[in-house]
């Protein structure tokens, strides 16, 4: 029973983990945006600044065995018997007789009671404040006077990973761990040759609250040989104040408590970046003013309050609450952090994928215009001048991006400027200037410009966008290689993106490119139309060698998702074919836990020698439940006013309706992070979670939710409250903060049909609430009803 292995508490915004040992680590993020923390209920986990390939603190052993080591860990040993345990349960074979953790949005927390000792760990990461803080309280619940030594404990990672898989046995003695008494605390200094920054590589700091009772650098001394982090010798013997000159680093923190009966202690350590040890010394100091890590919790809850609130809404489904309202945004702004680099799935080494950025980029627009504007720069400065763009970069690090040319990746753009400005209203960002990769620069509507002129410079045969390397699908990459194929889904990503464009465009004056976006987007209909259709449903793709994909006289791949839903999305099917398209979603994707991306899987299309997939049937590309896909599908239903199917895909991905639909041994991954896909019906391991936390789904989910079956959606001119939730719901209720005014939106009924509206008050027609400058709060009323 999953109630066996977690509880949620809607109340504090958290999830509540009831046993250590889940099938898998389930993760949580602390991130302040530079500092960043990935820990476990488990307490595994690593610690890196602003680049976890050049600036990784602590270590991850990423897929080893035991799973989930190490991470940062508290130790107690209790003086009375000389045992050993961790509030975190993990990593000591001794386990509390009492024990809980407990990840909210921004903190981790491990309770446990062992021989009447009481012990809770708390470890978050404040804004503003480059350090992860563990506030450590410890209370005698015993009528004796208890003695407990804590410990705690990291083990040094070097900065750099690559150098460290690759150069270790050199790299090694070119670090060192030193006792800094100007404030009790040890700092680590990474000091390797060759480094890509040497002068912004920072020093880690690692101190307590107050002084210490001992403290290890040398992991050999603090660890010892041939043990682990199960059983260090220094935790069993003390600490013997070892610091390192090369070799192997950790950070290993004393502190001896004395504790009355009843009596309750509080110690904190921070383990923290710093320019060099003077610098540190006065960042400890600054954590040490009394109140201060009070002062940075309470900071931490605030941030995200009013995060959170620019989009709340109150639905009669509890398990789409709790998802839309926190869970949901909160791993949007951690895959907008982190983009695909470091997860339990990934070591780390992944860089800012461009086209999952710039989607990422989308659903994040409305959390923090500052911070998306920004990033919209930095991946527009791998647009090159030609139009097309990097497929990844890497602008903390320096590295080389990936230059493979796709076909989708220089158009997402466009929809990510063109959402941007429908949040804010600022027309603005289309006159800031981005350099090109290739040289020279131009501002962000003549890159979004350039995107086009490359695609128009890239077409085929059936007049359709070559798919190049390949399209938003990667595992497409056998298909243009000979620099013919063509992909069907590309030319509905522009049926997306032109009007867009023109829009664009028409508040700019320029009526020529307005007016060539649009007669571009009549070809490319024409060509999806006619090419692209396949009698029940749309095809993918033509191969370089004539083979087409998602056509059903082929003997596997006979239809694919993507098209179908982006046929609605873009519009370019007539309202016939749309609705046949998504009804063959329904008859030959849909499964008992989600639909699958195409079907049947492949094993040996086109030919036995060169299948198209190298993924198992049910796997990844081929013919998994594709998450991130499967909210194309909720938007098309809406798009169609089918509330009822639209509704039913969007919950059954809930990861926690998931988990409880697969079952909790069988889903593996967390029931409160989107994953990127579940193994599929032609598996085995039919709904298996893979790649959860940072993925494209959390993005897509919550545009779907919030925008299409709530239907609040920004646009140019104003809101949009068109909702499509189940007939039966008898409305909902919802805030959504946009341009400076709360909107306060009252749904009453269910249904797909807007029958009335009011806004202030005043009847108005339609379905769109004009925005109206300095307006600070806006009530709005909205019947819907089942009507045609
Ligand atoms: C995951 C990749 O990160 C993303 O870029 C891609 O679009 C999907 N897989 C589908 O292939």
């Amino acid at each position: 029973m999953w109630s066996d292995y977690y509880a949620f508490d809607d109340d504090a915004r958290e999830v509540r983990f009831l046993r250590p040992d889940m099938p898998q680590p389930w993760m949580n993020y602390l991130s302040n945006g530079d500092f960043h923390v990935m820990i476990s209920q488990a307490g595994g986990g690593m610690v890196w600044y602003k680049s976890p390939q050049i600036w990784r603190i602590t270590r991850y052993r990423f897929y080893n065995l035991p799973m989930d080591r190490p991470g940062p860990y508290i130790y107690l040993r209790d003086a009375e018997d000389g045992s050993v345990w961790s509030p975190s349960a993990e990593p000591c074979p001794t386990r509390p007789d009492e024990w809980s953790s407990a990840h909210g949005l921004g903190y981790t927390r491990f309770v446990g009671k062992r021989r009447d000792i009481s012990a809770s760990v708390t470890y978050f990461v404040p804004p503003g404040v480059d350090a992860l803080i563990w506030r450590v309280k410890l209370r005698n619940d015993s009528d004796r006077a208890r003695k407990i030594d804590v410990f705690a404990y990291v083990e040094f990672s070097l900065m750099e990973f690559l150098r460290e898989v690759q150069w270790q046995c050199y790299v090694k003695h070119q670090l060192t761990v030193k006792h800094d008494g100007a404030f009790d605390g040890l700092v680590y200094h990474y000091g390797a040759n060759m480094q890509l920054k040497p002068n912004e590589t920072p020093d880690v700091f690692f101190a307590a609250d107050s002084a210490l009772t001992g403290w290890d650098g040398n992991r050999d001394v603090f660890v010892g040989a041939y043990r682990s982090e199960e059983g260090p010798a220094g935790v069993e013997g003390g600490c013997k104040n070892s610091e390192l000159a090369g070799g192997d680093a950790c950070g290993a923190l004393q502190k001896a408590v004395d504790l009355a009966p009843g009596e309750e202690r509080e110690i904190v350590f921070y383990l923290g970046v710093a320019r060099d040890a003077a610098d540190a010394a006065s960042r400890v100091a600054a954590l040490r003013e009394p109140g201060a890590i009070e002062k940075h919790w309470i900071a931490l809850g605030e941030a995200w309050k009013s995060k959170l609130n620019v989009f709340q809404a109150s639905v009669p489904d509890e398990d789409a609450s709790r998802e839309l309202n926190w869970w949901n945004p909160y791993q949007v702004e951690r895959n907008f952090l982190f983009s695909r680099s470091i997860s339990y799935y990934a070591a780390g080494f992944r860089g800012v994928g461009f086209r999952d950025t710039a989607q990422d980029i989308v659903a994040m627009t409305s959390l923090d215009t500052a911070a998306t504007r920004e990033k919209i720069h930095v991946l527009l400065a791998e647009q090159w001048q030609d139009g097309h763009c990097n497929h990844t970069a890497y602008p903390v690090e320096g590295f080389p991006s990936d230059q493979r040319k796709f076909s989708d990746d220089h158009l997402w753009p466009i929809l990510t400027v063109w959402q941007w400005i429908a949040e804010t209203g600022d027309e603005s960002i289309l006159s800031d200037r981005v350099s090109y990769f290739d040289g020279g620069d131009g501002d962000v509507y003549e890159h979004l410009c350039r995107s086009i002129d490359f695609t128009k410079a890239n077409m085929g045969s059936h007049d359709l966008p070559l798919m190049l390397y390949a399209d938003w699908n990667d595992a497409m990459n056998k298909v243009g290689q000979g620099g013919v194929g063509e992909s069907v889904w590309t030319a509905m990503q522009l049926g997306v993106v032109l009007p867009k464009l023109a829009e664009i465009a028409a508040a700019r004056g320029d009526e020529v490119t307005r007016n060539d976006a649009l007669a571009f987007g009549v070809a490319l209909t024409d060509a999806v139309n006619g090419a692209g259709w396949d009698g029940g449903w749309y095809r993918r793709a033509f191969m370089d060698d004539g083979h087409i994909l998602g056509t059903h006289d082929a003997r596997q791949a006979q239809i694919f998702l993507n098209t179908q839903t982006w046929s609605v999305y873009s519009g370019m099917g007539s309202d016939e074919r749309k609705r046949l398209s998504m009804d063959a979603v329904a008859q030959y994707l849909d499964s008992p836990l989600g639909i699958k991306k195409a079907h049947p899987p492949v094993t040996d299309y086109p030919t036995p020698e060169n299948p198209l997939f190298a993924y198992l049937p049910g796997l990844g590309e081929n013919a998994s439940i594709f998450c991130h896909a499967n909210a194309w599908a909720i938007i098309a239903e809406c798009l169609l006013k089918r509330p009822e199917r639209a509704w039913k895909y969007y919950h059954q991905l809930i990861p926690h309706v998931a988990m409880q639909n697969a079952g909790i041994e069988r889903y593996m991954g967390e029931p409160y992070a989107y994953a990127s896909n579940l193994f599929g019906p032609d598996s085995e391991r039919f709904g298996l979670a893979n790649v959860t936390w940072l993925t494209g789904t959390a993005a897509w989910m919550y545009l779907a939710v919030t925008e299409y079956i709530l239907g609040i959606r920004p646009e140019w001119e104003g809101l949009r409250i068109e909702p499509c939730i189940p007939q039966e719901w008898p409305g909902f209720k919802a805030t959504r903060r946009f341009r400076g005014c709360t909107y306060t939106i009252e749904v009453v009924g269910g249904g797909a049909t807007v029958e009335s509206m009011t806004v202030d008050g005043m009847g108005l027609e339609g379905a769109f609430v004009p925005h109206v400058a300095d307006r600070e709060t806006c009530e709005v009323r909205v019947v819907v009803t089942t009507g045609a």
